[in-house]
């Protein structure tokens, strides 16, 4: 695949990965992404799993042909892009390596050595001539690890934007960019938005005709479309107006509520209602609705006189992506002494711009007149 004249595709898909990250599912596979740019000097940007190892080398050599390559750029360390550095500087044992001092510490760490006779150390502003090709890095700290570089080659108005604009997904899979890659930013970028804002500071400044990723697509249309949904994400403004709820339910009556909260809010004019059951649906994707939505109502029950698991994990992932500027509502179910709705709003109390809706819903096992007055009062409340 050409990206440019000069910049081609070396990158590989990968539909075994049971787990990307050790946690998140993807359906439709991961595509870690590695080019090559073809100058007077040839650079590779970062490796791939080590799973693709043969396959990633045997791009690069189709692409280079009699030709050996004299850089390795490795932007981040994680190891979904970093694991065949070793065997890159084996197979071209001349070419050198170009990361920041702080990737080549972590080189020592995952392969006892740090290629100190290879180094090329850039960092904030450092420049790599190829020939026709000029590399501009750009450091990006903590988007989403502190070794991070960002690449700007000026010749061709490419950015490589290491796990920037990246989603989960197989490239040889077509679906839709935004969910896939908002699933992605929250679940892994989300709690950094301001080491991203950061970074898009200083893309604003350069002129992009091409974004580069290290997953997903190469995007070459319409960057603004992309760029202005990570501003939103990073800046922990809702993407749209909608209403979110997420919940746990026992023995099903919990979630009784909660059809009749999305049956009462559709009936009041609610455009956008979503709901996603917290034990059973993907945690990740709850995660993303969460974010994209300026309303959330958490609705759960009593458990260990506490709340129960799967809403625990869900708040305390929001709250570890700095959860702000939202409207909270909480719905709660006890048989004796329910206590999950105050739970659920300490938990979250701390958050920045948050507000709780003046209802909240008390439900004593099973739905009675009583909380069905508080569901319909919610209702009204959430899309006044
Ligand atoms: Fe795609 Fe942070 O590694």
């Amino acid at each position: 695949m050409e990206i440019t004249k000069d910049i081609k595709y070396a990158g590989v898909n990968d539909h075994e990965v049971d787990l990307f990250e050790g946690q998140y599912i993807v359906p439709n596979g991961m595509a870690y992404n590695s080019y090559v740019i073809m100058d007077e000097k040839i650079a590779v940007m970062d490796t791939v799993d080590k799973n693709f190892k043969d396959e990633w080398l045997n791009n690069i050599k189709e692409i280079v042909g009699d030709k050996t390559p004299d850089y390795l750029v490795v932007q981040h360390m994680e190891p979904d892009h970093s694991a065949n550095i070793d065997a890159f500087a084996e197979a071209y044992p001349d070419a050198q390596i170009v990361s920041s001092k702080k990737a080549f510490v972590m080189m020592g760490q995952f392969f006892g050595t740090d290629f100190a006779d290879r180094q090329v150390v850039v960092g904030e502003g450092s420049t790599l001539e190829l020939g026709a090709h000029t590399l501009n890095f750009v450091t990006a700290p903590m988007v989403h690890w502190p070794e991070v570089i960002m690449t700007y080659d000026s010749t061709d108005k490419v950015l490589f934007a290491a796990d920037g604009f990246g989603k989960f997904g197989a490239l040889d899979v077509d679906e839709d960019w935004a969910c896939e890659a908002r699933r992605y930013y929250f679940g892994i970028v989300g709690k950094y938005g301001k080491q991203v804002q950061a970074v898009l500071k200083k893309a604003a400044a350069l002129d992009i005709a091409t974004i580069c990723p290290l997953h997903g697509p190469i995007l070459k249309e319409d960057l603004g479309y992309y760029i202005d949904l990570y501003d939103k994400w990073s800046s922990y403004q809702p993407e749209e107006e909608g209403i979110f709820i997420a919940y746990t339910s026992v023995y099903g009556n919990t979630e009784k509520a909660v059809e009749l909260l999305v049956e009462k809010l559709k009936e009041k004019g609610a455009e956008t209602v979503e709901a996603s059951d917290l034990a059973r649906e993907d945690m990740a994707e709850a995660v993303e609705d969460a974010f994209r939505y300026d309303r959330l109502v958490l609705a759960t029950t009593t458990y260990n006189n506490d709340i129960f698991p799967f809403m625990r994990e869900f708040i305390a992932d929001l709250v570890e992506r700095d959860y702000q500027n939202r409207t909270i509502a909480l719905i709660e179910n006890g048989t004796w002494g329910p206590v999950a709705a105050k739970k659920m709003r300490a938990m979250l109390e701390g958050g920045k711009n948050l507000t709780f809706a003046e209802n909240t819903v008390t439900i004593k096992s099973a739905l009675n007149e009583a909380s069905i007055a508080q569901i319909e009062a919610l209702a009204d409340e959430l899309v006044k």
